[in-house]
């Protein structure tokens, strides 16, 4: 090899690792990103939380306990019903914290209790009737329809139309609009009527369910057959088995087909 050559590939080697730099410094540059800090005031105090966050886990990052205001972690309980506004907009905004993701700037406060207006009454004693409804919440005429409520839903639930029904004494149309409430009490904390809404429609699917929507026929006859001891024998058996046993039984159960269709019915009819 001459000089010339060997020179060149000195220099190749040389250079060799130099290419691969730029990859490992755009790696780093990746995870700076991923970890990069924006500033929000949570009760009006200032920290530096990861962008990317929601609320929920950017309040523990800067080091809150959350023993109040905190469930399920998924949109589903209500626990978490939050307020923030964000720089140069007057206007306040709700949503959830374990659901809302951190904006640069954002002022949050929590609200993990709304003092609302909740009616006690004895279930048993109530019928089916508008006027139950209308007596244990009266406030429900004081509603301005102005839309406040189904602004503010997390669930994207038409409130105000929900209430409008119940003011008309549609309990069962009430009742359905509102099926997906996780009563975080938001709308209430924007409502100019003061009403509960969520409480309010909390009885509607009560009275709905209890009393307006016919009975199940089969789950009757289900309750009837327990009520009457067929399943007593199949019961017993069950108590008296050994743990390896009932993990046997379980394991070789035969599951109802997701697509089954009504007439289904096991190979082992025996309990039916
Ligand atoms: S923690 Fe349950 S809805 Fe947010």
């Amino acid at each position: 090899m001459s000089a010339k050559e060997r020179k060149k590939k000195s220099t190749a080697a040389a250079v060799k690792p130099r290419t691969k730099k730029p990859a490992k410094t755009a790696v780093k540059e990746e995870k700076k990103i991923a970890a990069r800090l924006i500033p929000i005031y949570i009760m009006g105090k200032r920290y530096e939380v990861p962008e990317g966050f929601t609320i929920m886990k950017a309040m523990e990052y800067a080091g809150y306990i959350l023993i109040r205001g905190c469930g399920c972690r998924g949109g589903t309980c209500g626990a978490c019903g939050t307020v923030y506004r964000k720089p140069g907009d007057y206007k306040l905004q709700v949503a959830l914290a374990c659901q809302k993701t951190v904006e640069p700037d954002m002022y949050i406060a929590q609200i993990p209790f709304f003092p609302a207006n909740r009616a006690t009454y004895e279930f048993a004693e109530l019928t089916a009737a508008p006027e139950e409804v209308f007596k244990l919440y009266p406030e429900l005429f004081r509603c301005v329809a102005c839309n406040s409520c189904t602004k503010a839903c997390p669930q994207g639930i038409e409130v105000m139309d929900a209430i409008s029904a119940l003011k008309q004494g549609n309990i069962a149309q009430a009742a359905q609009l509102s099926f997906d409430c996780i009563q975080c009490g938001l709308c209430t904390s924007r409502c100019f009527g003061e009403l509960a809404q969520y409480h309010m429609f909390q009885l509607a699917r009560r009275i709905y369910g209890a009393m307006i929507v016919p009975r199940a026929q089969h789950l009757t006859e289900m309750v009837r057959a327990v009520d009457e001891g067929r399943y007593d024998r199949f019961l017993g058996e069950l108590q008296q088995a050994r743990e390896d046993e009932l993990k046997k039984l379980y394991e070789e159960r035969e599951v109802e087909p997701m697509a089954a269709g009504e007439d289904w019915k096991p190979k082992d009819t025996r309990y039916l």
